[in-house]
């Protein structure tokens, strides 16, 4: 049965690969043709397809399932936020709570309201979300219902990962199993593989993946790790966090020195945050979703001088082979000094 997977997931790879390829080229393809055709003087360069166009692109070639940890209590609220801001621009957005509500895409994953019960209804969401759509996207966001997500400059920092690869990315922890796992506010993303490992392999072995009242970002940290799902690192090319896991208050401008937070992450702080590529801010009140709304796509300044930027390179099977070596092997690189609690 496992190599019945195997083989099927292969053949989606190669399948994927091969479509993706001839979309991108009709895409370039279509940029040069148009410009030849305008093309009046010989110096004109051809023109490559503008960051709106690629976005636009991207929106189909990687695409994300977005499940918003709610609870009934907000649905009028934080959720109708998040629903007219930030997850409409999510290829499928579902509020996991314990009341549905049709109009909002709320789903009723039956498990009581409880602090203690948030890693359970995690748990039956990634089984919902399995059984329903797992061929149906590429990679599975969690986000909390007082998230931010940029879907653009997610789609961008995935975009030269394999969704069929064991992965997922996001603000990265350090606790007492050593890969440790990704912080549940700022938001992680899963890969297709991964929900599937978790699904096929995790979710029935009570030893792998146990079934209890702790924290839902570690314990499911802890049964990916179980299966083989490697911590990816989601930071920029300047080491600068991209999913935040505190408020935007909190993380400017500098990394927060006294705050649990300086114990508790994994790789060595840098010292200016605020990356340009950021992808999730934590913490947003009410009222904020309006503002980051308008300040990320309404609000321009005149004269800001940004340059184009292209689609990093997808990575070849063996790059990403040696990739996910590389980070299934990091080790902290935090100088605070850990202070163990469970
Ligand atoms: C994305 O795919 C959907 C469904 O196939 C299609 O309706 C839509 O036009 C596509 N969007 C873009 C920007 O290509
Ligand atoms: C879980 O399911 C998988 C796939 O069906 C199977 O190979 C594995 O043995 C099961 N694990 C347990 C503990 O039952
Ligand atoms: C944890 O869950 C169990 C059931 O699995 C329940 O009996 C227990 O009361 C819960 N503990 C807390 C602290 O909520
Ligand atoms: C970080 O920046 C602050 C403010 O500019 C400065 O006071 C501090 O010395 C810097 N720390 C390091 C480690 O560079
Ligand atoms: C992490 O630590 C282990 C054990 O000390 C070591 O074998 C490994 O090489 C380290 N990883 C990296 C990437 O340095």
């Amino acid at each position: 049965m496992y190599r019945n997977i195997l083989c099927l997931a292969l053949g989606l790879i190669i399948g994927i690969r091969l479509t993706d390829f001839f979309e991108y080229f009709q895409l370039t393809e279509s940029q040069f043709g148009s410009t030849a055709l305008t093309e009046l003087d010989d110096e004109a360069t051809p023109q490559l397809p503008t960051e709106e166009e690629l976005a636009r692109w991207l929106y189909n070639e990687t695409r994300v399932l977005c499940m918003v940890l709610t609870m009934p209590k907000n649905h009028q609220t934080r959720v109708r936020k998040v629903k007219h801001t930030w997850g409409k621009r999510c290829n499928k957005l579902i509020f996991i709570s314990s009341q549905e509500d049709h109009e909002l895409g709320a789903i009723d994953v039956g498990v009581p309201e409880d602090r203690n019960n948030l890693y359970l209804k995690m748990r039956k969401a990634l089984e919902f979300v399995y059984k329903n759509y797992a061929e149906d996207y590429d990679w599975f966001l969690k986000a909390d219902d007082d998230t931010f997500v940029i879907m653009e400059n997610l789609r961008f920092m995935l975009y030269p990962y394999d969704p069929e690869a064991a992965l997922y990315f996001g603000h990265r922890f350090r606790t007492t199993f050593p890969q440790g796992y990704m912080s549940g506010g700022a938001g992680y993303v899963i890969s297709r593989d991964a929900l599937r490992r978790l699904n096929l392999f995790a979710f029935n072995n009570t030893r792998f993946c146990p079934i209890n009242n702790m924290s839902e970002d570690r314990q499911i940290g802890f049964c990916l790790q179980n299966v083989g799902v490697v911590a990816g690192d989601s930071r920029d090319e300047e080491g600068r966090d991209r999913f935040l896991p505190m408020s935007l208050k909190i993380m400017l401008p500098n990394f927060p020195t006294d705050n649990w937070i300086h114990m508790l992450t994994f790789y060595e702080p840098v010292n200016e945050t605020g990356s340009s590529s950021g992808i999730s801010f934590h913490y947003v009140k009410n009222h904020e979703f309006e503002m980051y709304e308008f300040l990320l796509y309404r609000l321009r300044v005149f004269g800001t001088p940004w340059s184009q930027r292209s689609l990093p390179p997808r990575l070849e099977v063996k790059q990403m082979q040696n990739q996910l070596n590389y980070w299934s092997q990091e080790n902290s690189t935090n100088p605070y000094p850990w202070l163990r609690q469970d």
